[in-house]
């Protein structure tokens, strides 16, 4: 069965597309999706969309109509927790929804219905994908020429909480608040992106194995509008395309 592979961005799915063998592109839902196989593996290319609601019809897709095994996602996110920093990846290891207030019929965050406010990642393919990350950012300048700016310190990876809701976080004073309020119920947010934790929930909806990882593109600040394109383009479609690969290598 195949793997699909779900990227935020079309930089980044662009390169997996091109690496396809035998490659058969399908409309569905609206939306383009691409079967092949890389490295001999069989997977499907998809492009989430933006927003919860897109990624959940896309997810939902990837399950009900090209019947998938897993979903690993990946894609670029602002850097919330301390140390998070622009280059850095985040694996994920549960996600919340910052956007989900329900309250006062169900406390702040939980998700009405599951009793909730976090969903796990699964762990057998986030394991594999940590492995698959580290060895990505350990091996980032020697495999593929990817170097960390003078006088900055080496990308790092982390794993942990990520925070998905509909809006793009791009003030400090956001980013903090937004921090602060999780960090007062106990969920200590590494980063913040605008569709896992709907992707999550579609795949626990659905018993599937989900795993996601994100590229920091920003600080999730008054400057995150930055330089995202050639971010995009330089370091995280490079980071997402050389970890996706190594990812398959271990399935
Ligand atoms: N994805 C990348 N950066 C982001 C931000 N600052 N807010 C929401 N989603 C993002």
């Amino acid at each position: 069965m195949s793997t699909a592979i779900l990227s935020a961005l079309t930089e980044e799915q662009s390169s997996l597309v091109g690496r396809l063998a035998h490659p058969q592109r399908v409309t569905h839902a609206g939306r383009a999706f691409w079967r092949g196989e890389l490295d001999d593996r069989p997977v499907v290319l998809a492009l989430s969309g933006i927003g919860k609601v897109a990624a959940a019809t896309t997810a939902t897709a990837l399950i009900e109509h090209f019947g998938v095994a897993r979903i690993v996602f990946t894609g670029v996110a602002g850097g919330v927790g301390d140390g998070v920093n622009v280059g850095d990846v985040v694996v994920a290891q549960d996600y919340i929804q910052h956007d989900m207030d329900a309250s006062p019929l169900f406390p702040r965050w939980e998700l009405p219905g599951y009793a909730r406010s976090r969903l796990p990642c699964d762990p057998a393919l986030t394991a594999l994908l940590l492995e698959a990350a580290n060895a990505c950012v350990a091996g980032a300048s020697s495999q593929f020429g990817l170097k960390s700016a003078p006088g900055q310190r080496a990308h790092q990876v982390h794993h942990g909480l990520v925070a998905s809701g509909d809006r793009f976080v791009s003030t400090a004073t956001e980013s903090a608040q937004l921090r602060a309020a999780l960090q007062g119920a106990g969920h200590d947010v590494l980063a913040v992106e605008m569709e896992g934790a709907a992707v999550a929930q579609v795949c626990q909806d659905y018993g599937l194995p989900f795993a996601a990882v994100r590229t920091i593109s920003d600080r999730a600040d008054d400057t995150a509008h930055g330089d995202f394109a050639l971010f995009v383009q330089t370091v995280a479609s490079r980071y997402a395309e050389h970890m996706v690969l190594a990812l398959l290598q271990k399935l």
